[in-house]
Order: structure tokens, then C-alpha cells, then sequence
């Protein structure tokens, strides 16, 4: 039988050894991931090379804004590797916008999601925010979009934030200016979230992810 502990992550377990989630579609995997069972409970393994989230957790992080019920707007979900665990953490009765622009990648969160109904798939530009505005109002914004105007997209889209909401990205420095060094792009970008939220922590996300700044803000 499996040794499970809570972490002091809310909806993330330490399940022998490793960082899991319960999962509320048992029987199903997004990426080949893990699985861990005690009775008919099934825990998932999260890989923080396989996602920032995690990665950060592994780093120490100290705001985690996730809990259940609550809404998420995540912008870059890919084919929902994060985007599953978060549906875990938040319950059937939260609910996580995924925004995606690329149909190949939707296509593949659509069908891994399908029988998790707190999903809900955006296919859009994160550019374009108007285009989603039935999202309303969130408690957590989550960044993974790998763009060069990476920080002005979050900026666009606290307008569905809460106040006193968290915001959170992960900075991929490389998509935003080879020729500099990352700490001098990591600056650029920080100066200009601060001038639109409170900064809550910043930290690099090796050596999960290469060249990567994790931010955690609060709106003002
Ligand atoms: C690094 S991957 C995200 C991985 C994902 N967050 C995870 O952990 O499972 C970045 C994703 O952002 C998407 N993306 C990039 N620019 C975007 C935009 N402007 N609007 C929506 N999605 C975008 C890409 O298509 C890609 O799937």
C-alpha cells in the first residue's frame, strides 16, 4: 500500500517519495504518467520536468492560490499536462479555463479531458482576451505561453483577475531575446509586472527548466 502524506500544497500529495494529485477522472492518464492506488483512490504522479507548476513547487515556492471550487484562467495549455493536475486540485466543482491557439494541441486536451468536467477548452490567441470574455471573473491567472510579448499577454489578461487575485508565469527568456542574458530580460519583465501587480516571489526554475523565471504577483 502506498504511503501518502499531504504536503502543505493544497490537493498535492507526497505519495512514496513523489509529488501527486487525486485524481477525479481514475482510470485515465494524460501523458503516460504514474499511478498510484490506495483502495479505489487513485493518486497521480506529477513530473516536475513535465510541468512548471510542479517544478515550482519543487523549488519551494510559498503562494499556492489553488484550492477547491475556485477558477482558473490558464493561458498556453498545450495538450492540458497542467492544466489535469489543476482540475484535480480544484475539484469537479472549480472550473479552469485552458486557452490554446494551436487546433493540434486542443484537439489532444480536448480528447484527454473529455470526462473532466471542470475543464473548460478555449481555442484562442492569449493576445486576444476580448475574444473569451465569457470567462468573467478568476481567482488564480497561470502564464505558459513561450512568447516574446509574454508579459504584456498577462498584463491583458488580468482584466478577468480578481483583485487581490494571483497571477502567475513562467518567463522563458529565450523566447523573448536570445542575444541577451537572461537575467538581464528577467529584469526588463519584472519591472514591468511590478508597475501592474504586487510582486509576491521570483525564482528560477532549474534545473527542471532551462532559462525560465517563475513569478507569482497579486493584483492590485
Ligand atoms: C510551453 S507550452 C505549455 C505547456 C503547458 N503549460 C503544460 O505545462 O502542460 C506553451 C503553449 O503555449 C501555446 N501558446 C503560445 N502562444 C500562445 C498564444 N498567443 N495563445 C494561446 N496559446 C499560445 C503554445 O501553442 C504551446 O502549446
Amino acid at each position: 500500500m502506498a504511503n501518502i502524506k499531504n504536503t502543505k500544497y493544497y490537493g498535492v500529495y507526497n505519495v512514496d517519495g513523489k509529488l501527486a494529485t487525486l485524481s477525479i477522472d481514475p482510470g485515465a492518464r494524460i501523458h503516460g504518467e504514474a499511478i498510484m492506488r490506495d483502495g479505489n483512490k487513485e493518486y497521480r504522479v506529477w513530473d516536475p520536468n513535465r510541468s512548471k507548476l510542479c517544478a515550482a513547487i519543487k523549488k519551494g515556492m510559498k503562494t499556492w492560490p489553488f484550492k477547491k471550487d475556485i477558477k482558473v484562467l490558464y493561458l498556453g495549455a498545450a495538450s492540458g499536462v497542467t492544466v489535469s493536475f489543476i482540475s484535480d486540485i480544484i475539484g469537479e466543482n472549480g472550473k479552469i479555463f485552458a486557452v490554446e491557439f494551436s487546433p493540434n494541441s486542443m484537439r489532444d486536451l480536448v480528447l484527454r479531458c473529455e470526462n473532466r468536467k471542470n475543464v473548460w477548452p478555449i481555442l484562442a490567441d492569449a493576445r486576444l482576451p476580448e475574444k473569451y470574455g465569457f470567462v468573467n471573473e478568476v481567482d488564480v491567472l497561470f502564464e505558459d505561453v513561450a512568447q516574446p510579448d509574454q508579459e504584456r499577454i498577462l498584463i491583458e489578461n488580468a482584466r478577468y483577475l480578481k483583485r487581490g487575485g494571483v497571477a502567475m508565469i513562467a518567463v522563458k527568456s529565450q523566447s523573448i531575446d536570445v542575444r541577451l542574458k537572461p537575467r538581464e530580460i528577467y529584469k526588463k519583465v519584472l519591472d514591468s509586472l511590478a508597475r501592474n501587480f504586487e510582486i509576491l516571489e521570483r525564482f528560477e526554475l532549474d534545473p527542471f527548466e532551462k532559462h525560465h523565471l517563475f513569478v507569482a504577483m497579486r493584483k492590485k
